[in-house]
């Protein structure tokens, strides 16, 4: 048996193909265009692994997917690929056109050509999983009841917009054509691998960097915080058992403000790599102009996906940040890889 991954180079698709492979025998056909979000060192671990197949290319290539469709003859798809920072959607929207809505429309096309020609049972048992977002459902107020699987669509950024057309297209392929899709609904994700562009890896490398931490607006943002393991977990429970054509929301029942993320950070690294001059982290943190078009709060209603899947994450936003920041401690040569010439003109751009 055989998955296809796609965007398994990434941040999310990096940790769910090493955890899938930990777990399982079951082979794992990985697809990523190595954007600058992808970084093959993430897989570097499965390099002599017989049951991990690297190819780079992209989900729009529709020749490339049908013939590794072909090849390796899945069981099922599962879409991480994605343009996936919200900031550099509102600064280049084009790109997350072009991935999210174009390549997933593309991936869509040669999956079906394949799941067409299966035979019965095969078509059957095939699944076309899509790792989207909570962003899709768009903004709430402080005191509104957590995003269920039902709350209307209201993207905000260029990036859920995008992510929400991809959403539309796969549903459109169950409903029309009768492909064996399942979509999960994720609140935002941290943990190893993360790229430092997104606030907690950000946070974690600037401060012990000596640079600002920049934060936008007030501060007082809410998001729902899960780490990745959690996220990787509930989308193999629902590959497992999610029934066809549905969505599920995966969050971790941990709203914070971003200052609050942001403080519990600093106070941590306070403890586990102190500054030399004896000062909080804290000193760092700097206000900065506010993302345009901020969504103020996200928070998710995984109460679906426990009472039909039996899914909950298994650490809490402390155990996670602790974890996380130990690995950013004791893998500072990732991210001086990943924190290359263009990375540094992303950041002189986006903070000038
Ligand atoms: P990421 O930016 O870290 O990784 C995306 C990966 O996709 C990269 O390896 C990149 O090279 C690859 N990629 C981009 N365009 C491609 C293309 N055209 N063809 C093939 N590969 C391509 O993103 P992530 O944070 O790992 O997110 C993965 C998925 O999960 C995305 O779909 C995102 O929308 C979704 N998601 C992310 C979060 C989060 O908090 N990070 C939360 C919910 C959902
Ligand atoms: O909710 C799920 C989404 O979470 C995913 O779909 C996206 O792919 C992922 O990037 C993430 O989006 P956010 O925009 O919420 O994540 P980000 O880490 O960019 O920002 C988190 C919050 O922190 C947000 O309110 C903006 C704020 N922020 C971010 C950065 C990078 C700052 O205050 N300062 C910063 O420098």
């Amino acid at each position: 048996m055989t998955i296809l991954v796609t965007g398994s180079a990434g941040f999310i698709g990096s940790n769910f193909v090493l955890d899938w492979l930990a777990d399982h025998d079951e082979t794992v056909v990985s697809l990523d265009k190595l954007t600058y979000a992808g970084n093959r060192e993430n897989l570097a671990s499965l390099d002599s692994d017989a049951r991990h197949h690297f190819v780079k290319g992209d989900i729009g290539d529709t020749r490339l997917v049908s013939s590794l469709l072909e090849q390796h003859r899945p069981r099922a798809v599962l879409n991480f690929a994605a343009e996936s920072h919200v900031d550099r959607s509102i600064l280049g929207p084009e790109d997350f056109i072009q991935t999210n809505v174009v390549g997933t429309f593309h991936l869509l096309e040669a999956v079906r050509a394949y799941w067409g020609a299966l035979d019965e049972q095969s078509k059957a048992d095939f699944r076309f999983l899509h790792v989207s977002t909570d962003e899709v459902y768009g903004t709430l107020e402080v005191q509104a009841p957590a995003f269920t699987e039902e709350h209307p669509y209201q993207p905000n950024s260029p990036y859920s917009a995008s992510k929400a057309a991809s959403d539309h297209l796969v549903r459109a392929y169950h409903h029309t054509y009768g492909l064996p899709v399942l979509t999960t609904n994720c609140s935002n994700n941290y943990g190893p691998y993360h790229f430092p562009e997104k606030l907690i890896p950000l946070v974690i490398r600037n401060a012990l960097a000596g640079e600002a931490l920049p934060i936008y607006g007030d501060g007082q943002q809410i998001r729902d915080w899960l780490y990745v393991k959690d996220h990787c977990s509930a989308i193999r429970r629902v590959l497992e058992a999610g029934q066809v054509g549905e969505t599920y929301n995966v969050g971790g029942w941990n709203e914070k403000a971003n200052l609050e993320v942001v403080h519990y950070i600093c106070d941590t690294l306070d403890r586990e790599a102190p500054r030399a001059d004896g000062l909080s982290y804290r000193e760092q943190i700097s206000f900065v102009k506010d993302r345009p078009g901020h969504d103020r709060r996200y928070a998710i209603d995984a109460t679906r996906l426990e009472r039909e899947l039996g899914w909950r994450p298994a650490e809490t936003f402390e155990t996670g940040i602790a974890k996380t920041v130990r690995w950013y401690l004791d893998n500072q040569a990732w991210v001086e890889n990943v924190a290359s010439g263009a990375y540094r003109e992303w950041l002189s751009q986006q903070y000038a």
